[in-house]
């Protein structure tokens, strides 16, 4: 390779990068009013994020990318946990976590900081971030999909979380487990829960992949209650 040849490839390559660039950057930023819902950011909300600011949650917590590791995620905790928790959390953390290894301070915040906070993550948990940060992700669109089509929590959780990737209902899905038709008949919402949670501490020689993790356990409860309903064909 000649040293012009070398040039031109380090000119072309830096030059279009550059370009890709910042098209993409004007892009993002012509996007914000849309992603963000800029016109539901409220007085309260703006307060909100100035409680968040104030009393420097963020040395512990993440939000939109930005913050420290040690308490969990922030931005779709409107989601994951509902205003009640949220407001219950923020006003007694010793109590609500007191059996947790981890502990959130007591701020001692006022009524009005509460409700300020709890706009704040309302408005957060609705932007439109390209489903990052991941983790919430099912818990989310099967929030969407029990609001939007009437469908029950569990039905959209089992949908959601891929079980028709390895069992059948009414026909649907893959055969590589058990069709699930009637397995209401075969265990109460009890017995599929710890089995959804850890096959293996029903059946030693279970092969399907233990959910526990990654399902809490509201999550889980929702699925086999569903699941509990599968009698014999009649719903
Ligand atoms: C010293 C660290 C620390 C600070 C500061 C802190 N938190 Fe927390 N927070 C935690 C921990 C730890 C948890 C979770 C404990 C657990 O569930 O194991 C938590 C939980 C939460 C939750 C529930 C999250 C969930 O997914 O269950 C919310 C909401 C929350 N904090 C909001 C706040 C807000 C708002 C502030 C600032 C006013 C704040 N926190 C300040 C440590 C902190
Ligand atoms: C990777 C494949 C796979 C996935 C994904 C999977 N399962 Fe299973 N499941 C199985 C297999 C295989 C069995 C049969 C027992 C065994 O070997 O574990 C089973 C058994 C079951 C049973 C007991 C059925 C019976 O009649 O005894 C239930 C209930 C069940 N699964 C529910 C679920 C739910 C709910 C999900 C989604 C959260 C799920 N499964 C996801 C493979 C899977």
């Amino acid at each position: 390779m000649t040293q012009k040849t070398a040039k031109g490839i380090f000119w072309v390559g830096t030059l279009s990068s550059l370009i890709l660039f910042l098209a993409l950057t004007v892009d993002t930023h012509r996007q914000v009013a849309v992603l963000t819902n800029a016109d539901k950011l409220s007085d309260e909300v703006v307060a909100g994020k100035k409680v968040f600011q104030k009393y420097n949650c963020n040395v512990c917590h993440t939000i939109l990318g930005f913050g420290a590791y040690y308490a969990p995620d922030l931005t779709r905790v409107y989601d994951r946990r509902g205003e009640a928790y949220i407001r219950r959390v923020l006003e007694q953390p010793e109590v609500v976590l007191a059996n947790s290894f981890r502990k959130m301070p007591q701020q001692n915040l006022s009524a009005q900081e509460v409700d300020r906070l709890a706009a704040f993550f309302a408005w957060v948990n609705e932007i439109d971030t390209n489903d990052w940060p991941p983790q919430d992700s099912k818990t989310r669109s099967a929030n969407r999909l029990t609001a939007n089509t009437g469908m029950t929590r569990g039905a959209a959780l089992f949908k959601g979380t891929g079980c028709f990737e390895c069992h059948t209902l009414e026909g649907v899905g893959r055969e590589v487990g058990p069709a699930l038709d009637g397995v209401g008949d075969r265990y109460d919402a009890a017995a599929l829960e710890r089995l959804i949670a850890d096959p293996h501490s029903v059946n030693p020689s279970a092969v399907m992949p233990p959910y526990g993790e990654e399902l809490s356990a509201a999550d889980i409860q929702a699925i086999a209650d569903f699941l509990s309903r599968q009698n014999g064909g009649v719903r």
